[in-house]
């Protein structure tokens, strides 16, 4: 089944001019880019994207994170990309993220020494976990317009 999720280049994945390097990833996959932008987030707008967070108490590290700087914000399409994408990303805390995915590859502190230290993750990237998830923060994050429908050359392969 072919899938659209919200993937984000975080600001610290941006300000370590990781941005490339990452986007590489998913293009080596065969992931399809359909919308892209530069955008500069404040508080509520991240309370909006990280509504199930926002009780939590890593909270405010995490909106600190989001908002200090430009993020990039991608739709990304392809088989089941929901899931694809968040094997290609890894697990949440850096420690423990696998190497070969890209929160392993590019990051490596614990939850012990953020929340000792009182600082959020910086684990590089968002990707939406599930299907319901990806429509809304699509929604979010991009118009339709936004959004473009064009073959590339993997879509040979993809669809036949
Ligand atoms: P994301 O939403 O950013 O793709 O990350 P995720 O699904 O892997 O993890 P999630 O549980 O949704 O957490 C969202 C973001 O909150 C920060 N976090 N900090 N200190 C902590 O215990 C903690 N737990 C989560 C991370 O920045 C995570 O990406
Ligand atoms: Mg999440």
């Amino acid at each position: 089944m072919i899938q659209r999720t919200l993937v984000l280049i975080k600001p610290d994945g941006v300000q370590r001019c990781l941005s490339g390097r990452i986007i590489s990833r998913f293009e080596d996959v065969g992931i399809k880019i359909v919308g892209m932008k530069m955008i500069w987030v404040d508080g509520d707008f991240a309370k909006n994207h990280y509504f199930e967070h926002v009780e939590k108490d890593f909270y405010q590290g995490l909106e600190t994170v989001l908002t200090m700087g430009p993020v990039v914000a991608m739709v990304l399409e392809g088989v089941e990309a929901i899931p694809k994408v968040r094997k290609l990303v890894g697990s949440t805390e850096p420690h423990s993220a696998e190497p070969g995915t890209i929160r392993g590859d590019f990051a490596h502190v614990s939850y012990g020494y953020a929340d000792k230290n009182k600082l959020g993750i910086k684990n590089l990237i968002h990707a939406s976990d599930s299907p319901g998830s990806a429509e809304k923060e699509i929604k979010l994050w991009f118009d339709d317009k936004e959004i473009h429908s064009y073959k590339n050359v993997h879509d040979v392969h993809i669809y036949n």
